[in-house]
């Protein structure tokens, strides 16, 4: 199973970990996969001091996630992050404030420390992520940045390829891959509805094939509902170079997620994963609570778009995170539609181990289908 990009990569598998969490990021790249840290909530600083954790762990390659997304409100406008959040703040209707502040007084989820204030503008936003990559190719480790939400900036993408690393981005359409091809990313990702977080409305099993074809010879990465060795023999089978995977690492023993958060994870069917702008105003797969249906109902706001909702949302984050015991019926839980086969705790090395078993399993069973 060593394709042609984990060659490139350095790495064993090809198994991709897209995770919050640095020690997620650290255990999956010792284990022979590699992980890739999301980057969005992190500031320049909070993102170094991640990074030098990371290099502290492991020796193997490692990857960052960002988010430039293709559309946002205030994109273009020549602004640095500050003035941009001043402008984008006065963009946001009261009643939607007011509407979130209230749903989480009903919920009796407690309010933040005075001293704590969440940041508002996110790492969404070209002038946010910018310092972000600066920070990821300080890092020799750092082998590969992956975008997400659109195409990158062409000249971020030939400043990443300039210092030898892999740039690439997800893609939920066909419609997706000129675009990507055009910028020269080094690789695609093509991730099905099923995933977690944002996400497009074509299955996996209808994507994959259709963005291996038209991104021809650029290597794929299949993404969206994929726990199993047997789904990475499919992607493999279908001409992907590995499978990128995010929700099965939100419950390995690694996760430093509250308990509350993983048992909701663990306790959740795949019918609950639905698509919803509630918290950041894209298409975002979570699981369905009284938040995101207060938002679907039609007597109240309708979220706003990116990033402006997450300006209205991070208060709430915050404070579900924080008080998760007591919030779980209006917290953030992004998660893909493979949640309903997460029901156990492991740690990475077994989650992998597994796969690895369940991939070479599958293709001794294709075997025994041949003709003696
Ligand atoms: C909790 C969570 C947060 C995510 N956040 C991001 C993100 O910030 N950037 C990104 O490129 N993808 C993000 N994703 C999507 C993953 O990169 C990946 O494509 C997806 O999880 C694959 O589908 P799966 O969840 O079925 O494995 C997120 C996924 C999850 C579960």
């Amino acid at each position: 199973m060593r394709t042609e990009l984990c060659k490139r990569l350095g790495i064993e598998f090809p198994i991709f970990a897209f995770t919050h969490c640095r020690d997620v990021v650290a255990a999956v790249s010792n284990a022979g996969g590699i992980g890739v840290l999301g980057a969005v909530g992190f500031s320049a600083e909070q993102l170094e001091i991640e990074l030098a954790w990371i290099d502290e762990h492991t020796d193997k390659p490692y990857g960052v996630d960002i988010v430039i997304p293709g559309k946002y409100e205030g994109k273009g406008a020549d602004l640095d992050a500050d003035a941009l959040e001043e402008r984008l703040r006065g963009m946001i209707p009261p009643e939607h404030r007011e509407f979130a502040k209230k749903l989480l007084a009903d919920h009796g989820v407690p309010e933040l420390p005075p001293d704590e204030k969440p940041r508002e503008l996110l790492g969404w936003t070209a002038v946010t992520a910018g310092p972000q990559i600066e920070t990821a190719l300080r890092h020799e480790k750092v082998r590969l940045i992956a975008n997400a939400l659109g195409t990158p900036p062409v000249e971020i993408v030939k400043e990443i390829q300039s210092t030898g690393r892999l740039v690439g981005a997800l893609c939920g359409s066909p419609r997706h891959v000129p675009g990507h091809l055009e910028a020269g990313l080094d690789f695609i990702i093509a991730q099905g509805t099923e995933g977690g977080g944002h996400t497009g409305e074509i299955g996996s099993m209808v994507l994959w094939p259709q963005v291996i074809e038209a991104a021809k010879p650029t290597p794929v990465l299949a993404a969206g509902g994929i726990h199993s060795g047997r789904q990475m023999a499919a992607a493999l089978a279908m001409g992907a170079q590995g499978v990128w995977t995010g929700s099965i690492w939100l419950t390995v023993e690694e996760a430093e997620a509250a308990p509350e958060e993983k048992q909701s994870y663990l306790d959740a069917g795949s019918h609950e994963a639905v698509r919803s702008r509630s918290w950041t105003g894209k298409p975002c797969r979570m699981l369905r609570n009284d938040w995101t249906m207060a938002w679907e109902s039609a007597d109240t706001p309708d979220p706003l778009g990116m990033p402006l909702q997450f300006m209205v949302t991070a208060e709430a984050v915050s404070r579900t995170h924080r008080y998760a015991a007591k919030s779980q019926k209006v917290a953030f839980n992004p998660v893909g539609q493979v949640v309903g086969a997460m029901k156990e705790v492991k740690p990475v090395r077994e989650v992998i181990q597994t796969m690895v078993e369940e991939y070479v399993d599958a293709l001794d069973h294709l075997n025994s289908l041949m003709p003696e």
